[in-house]
């Protein structure tokens, strides 16, 4: 149970001391002083007197939950944007990312062996940076999307240009709308002596994609991922529509993010976060879904010790007492308490839902039988 002198409850109830002193008289307590200690179930008592309602807090677990988003998010700091290649099978997906992943190892200055983290920075002249996430796991983006998730800012369609539009290029269209992100087209493969390039236009407009040569919105950037024609280009056009969109984050406060992937490495558990919002330092506790870390050692891709990971950036975390999953919500917490109280309030809560899951599940059967 909880406890509280006399002195802070008169001030939290905001009466005079002397006042609540005789006060407390009147209600029938006896040799009361300014020190004196109630339980926190007298002082809920004493506070209805004042026409309060209050709750009692007898060190109950506390979940952790993301801050209220942004009252003003103009007047924030930018981030780098977000984008995930989508596209149909054999287009180019994979060698695109592994064009643009060359290219940011390339320039980090350690240059470390590529982690493969599933996702990466590619820094750019002027202190640009764009965060490409690796054609995610199914599931890790499904839970992120039902949880109101998009963590990805801009979807980059890669149309083959020797095979044009194809089911799932259509299948990457409905998911780009269902989640209202806008997209960029790349015409891939152009370098081929088969590219029709206005084929491919003509059929992307005829499924309702408003490219800018129809007189639409929607840019189309000729690539080879193969010979690097139209990379740059590709890489201006993201920046051109990241400022359109206006991407801003707070830099400070508790950090927010999203576990993209995680798994047991030679080095230990090991999570690639997305910062979403505020930073993440060496030394921070965060939670995710039921499991909690220390941050021991954040990696970028090229394998570089990072000591901070403001938001849009990627990185591998490690420190972690159990797995995280991908998908989870990472938040930072104060303190260890705070990480581990959210983490017991989690656990009792899944525990309570399986037990009533069960009790249904019995109660079913139950019925069957009769
Ligand atoms: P999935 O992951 O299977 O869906 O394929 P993907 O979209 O990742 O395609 P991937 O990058 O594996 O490329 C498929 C084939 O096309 C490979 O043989 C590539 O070498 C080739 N390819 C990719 N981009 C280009 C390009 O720009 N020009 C040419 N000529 N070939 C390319
Ligand atoms: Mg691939």
């Amino acid at each position: 149970p909880e406890y509280i002198s006399v002195s802070n409850l008169g001030d939290a109830l905001g009466v005079k001391l002397n006042v609540f002193l005789r006060q407390l008289e009147d209600l029938g307590f006896e040799d009361i002083t300014e020190e004196s200690i109630m339980t926190g179930e007298t002082a809920a008592l004493v506070a209805q007197e004042y026409g309060f309602e209050p709750t009692v807090d007898s060190g109950e677990k506390v979940d952790l939950k993301p801050r209220p988003p942004p009252e003003d998010p103009s007047v924030l700091p930018p981030r780098p944007p977000v984008v995930t290649i989508m596209g149909h099978v054999d287009h180019g997906k994979t060698t695109l990312l592994d064009y643009l992943r060359k290219s940011s190892v390339a320039a980090s200055e350690h240059g470390g062996i590529t982690q493969h983290i599933g996702a990466f920075s590619v820094k750019l002249s002027a202190g640009k940076q764009i965060t490409f996430l690796d054609t995610p796991g199914h599931a890790a983006f499904l839970s992120m999307r039902q949880r109101g998730a998009n963590v990805t800012d801009i979807v980059i369609l890669v149309v083959a240009a020797d095979d044009s539009v194809k089911p799932q290029t259509i299948e990457a269209l409905k998911h780009a709308r269902a989640a209202k992100v806008p997209i960029i087209v790349a015409i891939n493969k152009v370098d081929k002596e088969e590219a029709r390039v206005d084929l491919v236009k003509s059929d992307l407009a005829k499924n309702g994609v408003e490219i800018e040569d129809y007189g639409g919105d929607v840019q189309t950037v000729l690539v080879s991922g193969r010979t690097g024609q139209g990379m740059q280009d590709l890489e201006e056009s993201i920046l051109s529509l990241s400022e359109v969109l206006d991407l801003r984050a707070e830099e400070d406060g508790m950090a927010e993010g999203w576990v993209l992937e995680s798994s047991v490495k030679s080095i230990g558990r090991a999570a690639t976060v997305l910062v979403k919002r505020g930073t993440l330092r060496r030394g921070d506790y965060i939670v995710a879904g039921e499991v909690f870390a220390k941050i021991r050692v954040m990696l970028s891709e090229g394998g570089v010790e990072l000591e901070e990971a403001p938001p849009g950036t990627p990185v591998e975390i490690l420190g972690w007492r159990d797995l995280p999953d991908a998908g989870d919500q990472v938040l930072q917490a104060p303190d260890e308490d705070k990480a581990k109280n959210a983490i017991d309030y989690r656990r009792e809560l899944s525990e309570r839902g399986e037990a009533v899951s069960q009790m249904a599940q019995q109660e079913l059967e139950r019925r069957e039988r009769e």
